[in-house]
């Protein structure tokens, strides 16, 4: 692996991985890297999605894993994915606004729970995970995936690239552009909090406040998005006007 530094980021940057999920994760537990580094892949051959999914990862789009080491309590870990789709966001939306030869500007959202659509197609994921002891949080990997060129085909919810939309960028520079963003809403999270992240996901949220239906399994349940909780869990207003609380279930 070559590494390189960014501000107070330290990359080690590999060809090809399984998945730089794993190898951070490993790597983080033989304490070979902390705080603020990352495990950059050109291509993964077994790149992890969220709920055992897998993530076609050829050459072209952006595969990281970010370790952070914070010194919070496990029960606020989940939050950190918003923290860094809201920056994955700021960073997407840059690149979109910035670029004055994009004649259309694209509508850049999050899709709950830690999905970053462009014109209502998937573009980004992110898979959380991480390592406890006790109460305490060891570390988190925040593993992200970025379709640049390309993006994979029939899958389950539309999905789409930047390349699509006329943007050129490098994974490196995206990279770079996501650190921008990341470092001051993860120092403001840090500080003060979910408050801030929690409304900034929540003011680009797709489907906030409207009619959504979720998937369990083989089961739908209707109702209106209508808020986000302190866990990252989506709170539906089932049509009784009961509230329910959601986690591992899919938007749709
Ligand atoms: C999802 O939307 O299901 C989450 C996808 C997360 C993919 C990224 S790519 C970099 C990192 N390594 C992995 O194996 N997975 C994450």
């Amino acid at each position: 692996m070559k590494n390189w530094i960014y501000k107070n980021y330290v990359v080690h940057h590999a060809e090809s991985l399984d998945s730089t999920n794993l190898k951070a994760f490993e790597m983080a537990q033989n304490q070979q890297i902390f705080d603020r580094e990352i495990v950059l892949a050109d291509s993964q051959n077994a790149g992890r999605g969220r709920a055992q999914r897998v993530w076609i990862s050829p050459k072209g789009n952006l595969y990281f894993s970010l370790v952070l080491c914070p010194k919070v309590l496990t029960s606020k870990v989940s939050q950190l994915s918003f923290v860094a789709i809201v920056a994955l966001r700021l960073a997407i939306e840059d690149v979109f606004y910035c670029n004055k030869n994009l004649e259309n500007k694209a509508l850049v959202q999050n899709k709950w729970p830690n999905d970053l659509l462009v014109d209502g197609k998937k573009i980004a994921g992110i898979l959380l995970e991480s390592q406890n002891q006790g109460q305490d949080c060891k570390f988190v990997v925040l593993g992200i995936g970025v379709n640049i060129a390309s993006n994979p085909l029939n899958t389950i919810f539309p999905a789409t690239n930047l390349a699509e939309f006329g943007v050129k960028i490098s994974a490196a520079e995206l990279l770079k552009k996501f650190l921008d963003k990341f470092e001051n809403i993860y120092q403001n999270w840090l500080d003060f909090g979910f408050a801030n992240v929690r409304q900034s996901w929540l003011n680009a949220g797709y489907k906030y406040k409207e009619k959504i239906s979720l998937k369990d399994g083989d089961d739908k349940i209707l109702g209106i998005f209508q808020d986000l909780n302190d866990d990252g869990s989506l709170i539906l207003k089932l049509e009784s006007g009961e509230l329910k609380n959601f986690t591992a279930v899919d938007l749709e």
